[in-house]
Parts: C-alpha cells; structure tokens; sequence
C-alpha cells in the first residue's frame, strides 16, 4: 500500500478534534491480534484492553485478579494485531496503581513491553497526584469514573452511581481536577444520562460512556457482550451480531450506530 493510501493513525490530539467536532468516538475492547485486526479494519477508534479480560477470557467474577503480567501479555497481542489506525488503550490492573511511583513503573510495562499508546485508571480524587504523575512523563491517561469495576466489593455490586445530587456534584467536580492534572480522556461506566451529558458539556477531554448515555462523546462496549456470546450481558449492551451474521459486519454495524447516535437507545440507559 502507498503511503497516501494510508488512513491516518488515531491520536490523543485526533480524539479532542473528534469531540470539537461532534464526531462520535467508537470504542470496543479487544484482547487478542485476530480480535484487533477485525476492530482495527471495521472503524474502531480505540480498542480498550480492558481488565474486564479476567472476566469474558479468564472466567472469573471479577476483574479483581486480573496481574500486570496478564495485561501486559494482551496488550502486546492486540497492539500486534493492530495494523491501520486504532489507539491502544490498556487497564492497570487492581492494586498496580497505588502510589504515583508504582504506577509509572506499571505504565512503563503497557508501553514499553505491551505498546499501548495510552492507559487507563479508575478513580476521581485520590487519583489526581497519579494522574499528574504519569501525564508529567508523558503518558496519555484515561480516568475511568461511575462504576469502578476493581472496587465492586466496597460498592457492595455493581451499581448505577452518581444518583442523588451530592454524589453527581462530587462526581463532576472529580472529572474537572482530572481534566486539570493532565488527563487525555474520561469514561464513565453506569451514570445517569443526565449526569454524563452535564459532565460531558463541563469538559474539554473526550468523555466516552457504557451504560451513560448517547450524550457522551463516544461509547465503548465489551466485546463479548456486543457479539452476545458473554453469559449474562449487562442491560446497557447490545448483540450487533444476530442481525448481522459475522463478526466484521457486526462491528461495523456497532460503529456505525455508535457514529450516527442510533447506539445507545434509551433502553440502554439509566436516568
Ligand atoms: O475493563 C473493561 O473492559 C472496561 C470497560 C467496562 C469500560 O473498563
């Protein structure tokens, strides 16, 4: 292929523009080259290897026994598979992140040995110094608020956050600080779409939703749920492979409806 043919790589300056622009921002994850190829070839912006891994590869409950080792072993693998435009996204794993040191250490890991392009954390507030860390020495970070997955026991399940008005204030105000420490982009997981339109209107980072909303910036989805091969998908999902027969045009049909605002329905939503 002539380099003029080649379709511009997705960037941390391309995602602000998408959202400057109101183009929707597509995200699925991925945890293996083949998967990342598929992705990568039928318009996902931003393939997340996300922790959730433990959880849709590995079997488990929770994403909470997910190692570095592990997420290092499938970033590599996707970033392999990736070969046209898509931006690897990779999760620090639980307890891999609890000082600034440890998680800069851990960010050398995804992107030296696993090349992802930019990381991942869950938290608001007591996040902030981290963020300001890794972003300082030049890692591109997502903070990942709302449902924090990797604190499931201490939110005693999986529960829609940020309801009451305190909550959502306090919620707003944590995205603001991390959008000032340095922070690239933001996800929110299980918020009312009330809240992640109002937050998503407050910030200049891209801000992409699951279960939040069609008022974000982009949307994500696991992979396994979107294919509707995962036990139990969660209500904010959607199976884009029954109607579509396989797996490229199932992704396709997730991008499309991510781009054009058919995906999320207000089925899909929490108020
Ligand atoms: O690990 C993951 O797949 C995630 C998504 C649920 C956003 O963080």
């Amino acid at each position: 292929m002539g380099e003029s043919a080649k379709k511009p790589r997705v960037t941390v300056t391309r995602l602000r523009n998408m959202k400057q622009s109101g183009e929707k921002i597509a995200m699925l994850t991925g945890y293996d080259a083949s998967f990342a190829r598929i992705l990568d070839r039928n318009g996902v912006d931003v393939i997340l290897i996300g922790d959730s891994l433990g959880m849709v590869i590995q079997g488990r409950e929770t994403t909470i026994p997910v190692t570095m080792d592990e997420m290092v072993y499938h970033t590599r693998a996707v970033a392999a598979g990736v070969m046209e435009r898509a931006l690897t996204l990779a999760d620090l794993p639980f307890m891999s992140y609890t000082s600034p040191e440890m998680a800069l250490r851990n960010c050398a890991r995804l992107m030296q040995e696993g090349n992802a392009q930019m990381v991942k954390l869950e938290g608001g507030a007591p996040q902030v110094e981290t963020v300001r860390q890794l972003t300082h020495h030049g890692v591109p970070v997502c903070a990942h608020l709302g449902l924090q997955p990797q604190s499931v026991h201490k939110l005693g399940g999986y529960k829609v956050q940020g309801r009451d008005e305190a909550a959502a204030r306090r919620m707003l105000d944590d995205c603001l600080m991390l959008q000032d420490a340095g922070a690239d982009m933001l996800l929110l997981e299980c918020v009312p779409v009330a809240l992640a339109e109002r937050i998503t209107g407050s910030v200049e980072i891209p801000v992409i939703g699951i279960g939040a909303g069609r008022g974000c910036d982009g949307q994500v989805l696991v992979l396994h749920d979107m294919l509707g091969i995962s036990p139990r998908a969660p209500s904010f999902s959607m199976d884009f492979l029954q109607d579509t027969g396989t797996i490229p045009k199932a992704v396709q049909a997730y991008v499309e409806a991510v781009k054009n605002q058919s995906f999320p329905t207000d089925a899909h939503c929490f108020v």
